[in-house]
């Protein structure tokens, strides 16, 4: 017997079945029979209606239900199911807030056949009923729009959350930035599209304080001004039209920096990955961890600088690769060891505020590691973003990224920015930001390591 396990995540909403799952879903109790058959087969049908198997399946056995009592509506249930002889033309029809009662399965009118021993899977479900959920949460009719975008988010991003208090407290963030969200969009003024995001569960504020904790100012020991000329680095009109690292094999996966707001290590490592690249052709990960515990004029998850991580990184004698120090998200005591250094840099620059030799520099030298406003950034999904001005001031730098290229579409010029909050945000963890006018401070402290 194969016996298969796969999470299948349900949204049951079913206004049919809900009173008589109100009495029984009560904390303290548990399923009856009927009720377990009843959700199990929700899940067959699921996956008779989501598998591209020829043949339908059928409910067999219940084996076990757990249900999480924190919130009495979240459900995990493991079942056997039978393939039978009969085809399926499954018709389905979703609504945004009605998934399962459109869901018919038909070509099988032959009584059920219990068949072949190998066409007998056992599944695992994980099932959240949403009906439930409202009506015990007491959310208003008008409200079941949002309450249905909530509860895809908390599927898709698989939030755990561990009361139902905490579910409301975080449904009425989730509901107030729809409406920033939309404010957003409104006032947009290039192509970039807001929505949910992984963020969508934090106020404005809780989202700065975990992700964006520093605002950047002026370094400790401030770095040279770059001379271009000096540089070796020509300014020329002529910069081709676009131009991104990333075909040049000078740029790691996009990283991801959890809960700790170390996003100014991110921005070091990705501009010293490329200075060493560009100087040494080896593209080596570096670990940001290392700063996060070793770098003493910056503060870890609580934020830093570029430019002094630079210093810092002259000090301690180089990086270790990020298989060598690989990052926690959190503060621990510093372990760098000489001998497993890979890369060290010589010097760092700061690089003239001004987006058109930033281009220059940026093509002739490689990424450049820079401070932004990251403020939109929360409900960023796609697109070239130019927000409004008072949305994203340019003197109220508060994230650390890497510019990697650029490029003009539909007549709007765009750099292309990676961040480190991994590649279920924005474009596979990239940005694209409106180039030429400064938007949220993109040329207010561009900087670089120097390899040589
Ligand atoms: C929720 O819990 C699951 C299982 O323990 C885990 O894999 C997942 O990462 C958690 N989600 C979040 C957002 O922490
Ligand atoms: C750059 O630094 C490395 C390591 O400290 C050193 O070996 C190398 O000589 C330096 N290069 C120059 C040109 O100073």
């Amino acid at each position: 017997m194969r016996v298969f396990v796969l999470s299948l995540t349900l949204f049951v909403i079913s206004s049919l079945h809900a009173a008589k799952m109100l009495g029984a879903m009560s904390e303290a109790e548990d399923f009856d029979e009927q009720q377990k058959n009843e959700y199990a087969q929700k899940a067959v049908d699921k996956y008779n209606a989501e598998s591209n198997d020829l043949f339908k399946w059928e409910l067999d056995s219940v084996d076990s239900v757990n249900k999480q009592i924190v919130t009495g509506i979240k459900v995990d249930m493991e079942f056997t199911m039978v393939q039978t002889d009969c085809t399926k033309q499954a018709k389905i029809s979703h609504r945004a807030w009605d998934k399962f009662e459109k869901v018919e399965l038909k070509g099988c009118e032959e009584p059920f056949q219990r068949s072949k021993k190998d066409r007998v899977r056992k599944r695992l479900a994980h099932m959240v009923d949403t009906e439930e959920l409202r009506k015990s949460h007491r959310v208003k009719r008008k409200d079941i729009i949002p309450w249905n975008q909530f509860m895809d988010f908390i599927d898709e991003h698989d939030k755990n959350y561990s009361n139902k208090r905490e579910i409301l407290k975080k449904f009425k963030i989730f509901k107030t930035n729809l409406k920033a969200i939309k404010m957003y969009q409104q006032k947009e003024h290039g192509t970039a599209v807001y929505g949910i995001t992984q963020f969508a569960d934090l106020t404005p504020a809780q989202f700065k304080k975990i992700y964006l904790p520093y605002q950047w100012e002026e370094p400790i020991i401030p770095n040279r001004m770059a001379n271009l000329e000096a540089e070796g680095v020509y300014v020329e009109d002529a910069l081709p039209e676009t131009f991104d690292w990333r075909e040049h094999g000078a740029v790691t996966g996009v990283k991801n920096q959890g809960m700790c707001g170390s996003c100014w290590a991110f921005s070091t490592t990705g501009n010293v990955e490329g200075q060493w690249f560009l100087a040494k052709k080896k593209l080596v990960s570096l670990s940001e961890q290392e700063l996060v515990d070793c770098d003493k004029l910056d503060q870890g998850c609580e934020g830093g600088l570029p430019s002094n991580a630079y210093k810092e990184i002259i000090r301690l004698g180089g990086l270790e690769s990020e298989d060598r120090y690989p990052y926690d998200a959190r503060g621990e005591s510093c372990h760098v060891a000489k001998p497993d250094i890979s890369v060290y840099i010589n010097d760092s620059l700061e690089l003239p505020h001004d987006e058109k030799q930033m281009q220059s520099w940026l093509v002739q030298k490689g990424p450049i590691s820079i401070g932004i406003n990251a403020t939109p950034l929360q409900f960023y999904r796609h697109g070239i973003t130019h927000p409004w001005k008072i949305f994203c001031e340019p003197y109220m730098l508060n994230h650390g990224v890497l510019i990697v290229g650029y490029g003009t579409e539909k007549n709007k010029p765009f750099w292309i920015v990676k961040n480190s909050w991994g590649t279920q945000w924005g474009e596979q963890g990239y940005y694209r930001i409106y180039r030429g006018k400064n938007v949220c401070g993109i040329q207010e402290m561009p900087t670089s390591a120097i390899v040589s």
